[in-house]
């Protein structure tokens, strides 16, 4: 907390009143209290005397609203020093209020601070250009969003040293800045995105009058529990089950009879009916012939490994020439998460990592022959991207939505 000093003489203007708008003003706010209650205004006529005053509260001023509502001066001084709201100094044009309480502390404020100190200055002195002043205050009431601060009437969060600092000059430069979390979140939803309250038939009417809600809860709890149950036996089995031979390359295959043995795959390893599978066993590729993603039965199965083998054909007649534009390394620094593309689980995203793709937006553009190219070369996985349209998927998730499952949305007719 800072030391609340009135400001040096030297900038202390010699008198104050109230000017006769905001006299009527105060009047009104004074009428709100009983009589001989008027000191209840005094927060907001040190408010509009703040205003007034071009944004500080000169002494002059607070002895103004003490006379107006008949208050010792003390009392009032003791008022405006104890409120970090009030500006007992001149101000900058733009008023920057670090929040350095415990939540914004561990999120960062002593680097924001440091920005404050670099850019502007001392803290309570006013930069040479008028434009900016600094004051460290207590918790603002944004903590989730911390570390932040509030500049004028607005807040700025989730703030860096970088994104502050450019916020800052635009303010000097006088260009428009984004208020709130200056990063891609609304207000205070999680980082990544809200978690909560996505159930459709939240919002559709259609669990309205469904009976015992508790009941109806609990009944949903249960199947969940029993589906994550099924779910970890199947990955379990699917962990001790030994490793096929590669030589059984189903997917590379072109010949139809080389996908017969994909057709003896024991049905039992598919998890659960109708559920998605796990990501690792998205990921196991059919040429290892444990099983193809999905498939419940022989027909299924022999399906599954007919469109692969039609992609394979196709991609025997890519050139390098379709080889679609690689990135040497994630763009910002941070790739988009594959695996929500359905069929791709953590391995696959690896390995299409290593090939130079990184991103929604990339996979997205791939014309067909690009598409068959990439097919070509994910060895082990030939035939995939065809196969569980990636394209398409991929358009959709650069519009910025989400499947409900980490897994992706299982594509129609897969
Ligand atoms: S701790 Fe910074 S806003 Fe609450």
């Amino acid at each position: 907390m800072s030391v609340r000093r009135l400001a040096p003489e030297a900038v202390q203007p010699k008198e104050f009143a109230f000017t006769p708008a905001n006299d009527d003003w105060a009047n009104g706010q004074i009428a709100k209290y009983p009589k001989g209650r008027e000191a209840s205004a005094v927060i907001p006529l040190l408010w509009m005397a703040q205003e007034q005053a071009g944004g500080w509260l000169p002494q002059k001023a607070i002895e103004a609203v003490g006379r107006k509502l008949g208050m010792p001066y003390m009392r009032v001084f003791e008022i405006a020093t104890f409120y970090t709201m009030f500006n007992l100094a001149p101000a900058g044009e733009h008023f920057v209020q670090v929040c350095g309480t415990v939540p914004c502390h561990l999120k960062g404020a002593r680097e924001i601070i440091k920005v404050c100190e670099d850019k502007i200055g001392p803290q309570s002195t006013v930069s040479a250009d008028g434009k900016l002043s600094w004051l460290e205050v207590e918790c603002l009431g944004a903590c989730c969003n911390a570390p932040m601060v509030q500049i004028n009437y607005d807040y700025y969060e989730d703030l860096t040293p970088e994104n502050f600092a450019a916020l800052l000059d635009n303010l000097r430069a006088g260009k428009p800045v984004k208020t709130g979390p200056q990063v891609d979140r609304s207000c205070s939803e999680p980082l990544g995105g809200g978690e909560t309250l996505k159930d459709k038939a939240l919002y559709d009417g259609s669990a309205v009058g469904r009976g015992d809600w508790q009941a109806r809860v609990k009944a949903d709890r249960e199947a969940a529990k029993k589906a994550a149950e099924a779910a970890e036996a199947a990955k379990a089995a699917a962990a001790a089950a030994p490793t096929q031979p590669p030589a059984t390359p189903v997917l590379s295959s072109s010949a139809p009879a080389a996908l017969t043995p994909a057709t003896s795959t024991p049905a039992a390893s598919r998890p659960v009916t109708g559920s998605q599978p796990t990501n690792a066993s998205q990921d196991t590729p059919a040429a290892g012939g444990a099983a193809i993603k999905g498939a419940t039965t022989a027909a299924e199965v022999r399906k599954d490994a007919a469109d692969a083998g039609q992609s394979a054909a196709a991609v025997q007649a890519v050139s390098d020439a379709d080889k679609p534009a690689m990135l040497n390394a994630p763009r910002g620094g941070a790739a988009d998460d594959l695996c929500l593309i359905w069929g791709v689980g953590p391995i696959l995203a690896k390995k299409l990592n290593g090939m130079g793709v990184y991103h929604f937006d990339q996979i997205a553009a791939w014309t067909p022959k690009e598409l068959a190219w990439v097919d070509a070369h994910l060895e082990g996985f030939k035939g995939r991207a065809v196969r569980d349209s990636w394209v398409d998927q991929s358009k959709k998730l650069t519009t910025g939505w989400r499947p409900d499952s980490k897994l992706g949305e299982r594509p129609k007719g897969r």
